[in-house]
């Protein structure tokens, strides 16, 4: 049987770390849904289809790979697409404690669908959106940490902004 992952996120934007994941991932499964949530609480820097635009540029070599955006509860769009596993990644202990809480709740919501917990490179144990964000606002360097187009993106924010 063919099995169906879906790595939900905020992906805003999408880092090297989520990328190293998705390359772990889709080597896993038959199949790997980037499910990006759409009705999220915080503001993001880059709108839903800036985000789907940023992913579906850096996962075209994934052959098994596609970019979908979500709304409501994960489990339900887990059920609906037919996938059996939540993919998560866990750069540092820290990052444990919230994922074992959601995990824990997804797994109370629908007992068909099983978290899988995977690490990235060591290179990416640091590496988060956030302070992606937060280097290119102040003018930093983000080579290396973002895929391309993404660091091209941020620059325009960057100029716009000024
Ligand atoms: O990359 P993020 O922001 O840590 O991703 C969080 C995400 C999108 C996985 C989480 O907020 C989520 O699944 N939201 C959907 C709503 C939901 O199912 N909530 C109950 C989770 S226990």
């Amino acid at each position: 049987m063919k099995t169906r992952a879906v790595y939900p996120g905020t992906f805003d934007p999408v880092t090297n770390g989520h990328i190293d994941l998705i390359e772990r991932g889709a080597a896993l499964f038959d199949y790997l849904h980037v499910a990006i949530l759409g009705n999220a609480d915080k503001t993001p820097l880059f709108s839903i289809e800036e985000r789907v635009e940023m992913l579906e540029e850096a996962v075209k070599r994934y052959r098994n790979v596609s970019v979908t955006t979500f709304e409501g509860l994960l489990v339900d769009y887990a059920e609906k697409i037919g996938a059996s596993v939540i993919v998560r990644g866990i750069r540092a202990v820290s990052d444990y404690e919230y994922e074992l809480q959601m995990a824990m709740m997804n797994r109370r919501l629908s007992s068909r669908v099983e978290t899988v917990f995977m690490m990235p490179a060591e290179a990416y144990s640091y590496l988060s959106s956030r302070l992606v964000k937060e280097i290119s606002q102040l003018g930093g360097s983000v080579r290396g940490l973002v895929p391309p187009g993404v660091e091209r993106r941020l620059k325009i924010r960057k100029s716009k902004k000024r």
